[in-house]
């Protein structure tokens, strides 16, 4: 039975057709009956299907002729780098799909190494071959140079129309190998997406490297160290569909008995509970890794939100996406919040829309920033969630937002996360990627040549940067061609301190941010630019200041002030009434509303408006 079974992915860049070729793969089949089938059927959320992006990963089991086809389809998106890891991790075999139309892109290779490190069988395959600007030839020579195949070799679709897609299928049951018979009875299934189920409650999505299991068994997880016992096994077809037992070689789902997600997570192996005193790491398989949030902001309800729904509303989303973090935070001007993380900025889009649609929840949100490594000579500082810091063996701790950054004076070291940039572009756009690339603090490793019109360029950068506008920016240096992928690689020494806000004098705590020492005045004069653009008018003049060195436990100390700017008063007319007559009377009247708007001003609290913070800190 086990040389039966096929088990593959579709790795791609975004939009080279994935999920349109699964629904073929659905069709041919018939696996979903053709009057069911509706676009993008693997993309289940809303969200996906309007935006036309796989978010979660969505596994089918198929039959064809006489064989198991089990395919899962991966997210494209940077973000999501690593559930494609984990599902590779699955499978034997990756089709490495291509829109003829673009060529290879960013994501195309960073996912092309990571089907390679596993071990894949990698199947190339050129999409959209029914268009008419398809560029066939040259995207066949992209590919033969990359994977150093034969021509022969890359296989032709459109997913589209169907065509080829039964000989694609033939070619997954000729190339794919069969799972790997056992080593051993024992059980050991690969987690490699876990969701939580309202009427089933957390569900393990596995591949069963080893052993079997059925409802009633007792099971053991690894890395979380939970014991549990099985509800409920099954396959995809797409939807959950409960069979008796799941044996090795297959890929399935198992109902965990557990209630909480972060107990099930993606990456840890499950096996089945020892008797004895068991030490189970030796049952472990390989490659378990926490994903890690890479961006912060802050989470602030608008008038008319209630924190407790805010709440819920994490909560909520946290039962379905484990890679979601929060923790509660106070900001002076906006009140208590969440400091959410985020994979990167459009998963924190994602989630700032999901609130929007699924809990009618109107948020602010803070100016997304990385998180830095401090060492620092104060110990024992208190984190803005209330929570104390962990310190590490060489003496770091993790901030996460700009509020939590100790006085310079403080700090002995302060590192950020850096990532490996690839771009791929047209050849004739280097330079204005390279000046692009400088400003953004990026450092140049090497250029690789795709084709002699394409090239890829090697780049180490600063995460930072590349949060801010850098892909917009990417993007019309390139007139839209450059592709960009990143991955994490590290953190380095960096200069930076916190820019504080004055407006009126007084402290604005929520618009503080954390900058670079050297450009400082740039980002001052950026920031109060912008926010006398948004701040209403008052009676009095407003100054708006950006600060280094502001000591915030003592006001009086000021800092130094970088960039200022002023909001003219409105200008009552006081005198308009006065008919003629005595001069002095207008002076007195005049002086009357000037020490009015003295008294104003030494009182005067400048209310800040929620859409200001986000139209200053969007930098
Ligand atoms: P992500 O899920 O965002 O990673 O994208 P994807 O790779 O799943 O791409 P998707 O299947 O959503 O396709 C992207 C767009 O290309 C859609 O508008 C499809 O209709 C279109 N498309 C996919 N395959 C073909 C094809 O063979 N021919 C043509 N003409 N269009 C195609």
């Amino acid at each position: 039975m086990i040389n039966k079974i096929r088990n593959f992915c579709i790795i791609a860049h975004i939009d080279h057709g994935k999920s349109t070729l699964a629904d073929r793969f659905l069709e041919v089949t018939g696996t979903v009956e053709k009057r069911k089938m509706k676009e993008q059927l693997l993309d289940q959320m809303d969200l996906e299907r309007e935006r036309g992006i796989t978010i979660k990963l969505q596994p089918v089991r198929m039959e064809y002729r006489d064989c198991i086809l089990n395919l899962i389809d991966t997210p494209g998106h940077v973000d999501f780098t690593y559930e494609v890891s984990r599902s590779l991790a699955a499978v034997e075999g990756a089709l490495l799909l291509v829109d003829v139309t673009q060529g290879i892109q960013a994501q195309t290779l960073a996912n092309y190494h990571l089907a390679l490190d596993q071990g894949l069988k990698i199947m190339p395959v050129l999409n959209k071959v029914d268009l008419p600007t398809a560029n066939l030839a040259e995207t066949e020579e992209e590919l033969v140079k990359l994977l150093g195949c034969a021509r022969e070799d890359i296989l032709k679709v459109s997913a589209k129309t169907g065509l080829g897609v039964e000989s694609l299928l033939e070619f997954i049951i000729n190339k794919v190998p069969a799972p790997a018979t056992e080593q051993r009875k024992v059980l050991q299934a690969l987690i490699f997406d876990s969701v939580y189920n309202d009427y089933k409650g957390v569900v393990a999505y596995v591949r069963l490297k080893s052993g079997q299991v059925k409802k009633g068994d007792k099971i053991h997880l690894i890395g979380t160290g939970k014991d549990s016992e099985v509800l409920e096994v099954g396959y995809f077809k797409p939807h959950f569909l409960k069979s008796d037992i799941l044996y090795s070689g297959e890929i399935g789902y198992i109902v965990t008995g557990l209630k909480n997600l972060s107990y099930c997570r993606v990456g840890d192996t499950i096996t089945s509970t020892q008797t004895e005193n068991h030490d189970y790491q030796d049952l472990r398989l390989p490659g378990y890794s926490e994903v890690r949030p890479m961006v912060f902001a802050g989470f602030y309800c608008k008038e008319g939100v209630e924190l407790e729904d805010l709440r819920e509303g994490l909560e909520k989303i946290k039962l379905t996406d484990a890679s979601l973090f929060f923790e509660p935070e106070m900001s002076a001007a906006l009140g208590p919040g969440f400091r959410c993380g985020f994979l990167g900025l459009l998963h924190l889009e994602i989630i700032q829309e999901r609130l929007r649609r699924e809990n009618k929840l109107e948020l602010v949100v803070t100016s997304p920033s990385v998180a830095y490594k401090i060492r620092s000579t104060k110990k024992n500082f208190i984190a803005s969630g209330g929570h104390k810091f962990k310190i590490d063996k060489e003496g770091f701790y993790i901030i996460r937002s700009p509020q939590e950054l100790p006085n310079e004076n403080e700090i002995e070291e302060i590192q950020e996360p850096w990532v490996k940039a690839d771009i791929i572009a047209p050849a004739s756009y280097i330079g204005n990627i390279m000046n692009l690339v400088n400003i953004k603090r990026g450092l140049y490793i090497n250029t690789d040549y795709l084709s002699q019109e394409r090239v890829i360029l090697h780049y180490e950068m600063p995460l930072n940067s590349i949060l801010t506008d850098f892909y917009d920016k990417l993007k019309s240096v390139s007139s839209g061609y450059a592709s960009l992928n990143y991955e994490l690689s590290g953190y380095r020494q960096c200069l930076v301190e916190r820019m504080d806000i004055l407006v009126a004098g007084d402290l604005v705590e929520s618009l503080a941010t954390i900058i670079y020492k050297d450009s400082a005045y740039q980002a001052g004069r950026k920031v109060v630019d912008a926010l006398a653009e948004v701040l209403p008018r008052q009676m009095f003049e407003v100054k708006i200041q950006a600060v280094l060195g502001f000591q915030k436990n003592n006001k009086q100390s000021g800092g130094k002030v970088v960039a200022s700017s002023r909001i003219a008063p409105f200008r009552k007319d006081v005198t308009g009434y006065l008919y003629g007559g005595d001069v002095t009377r207008k002076m007195k009247l005049l002086e009357k509303q000037k020490k009015g708007k003295k008294k104003m001003k030494d009182r005067g609290r400048v209310e800040i408006p929620p859409e200001a913070y986000l139209s200053v800190l969007k930098k």
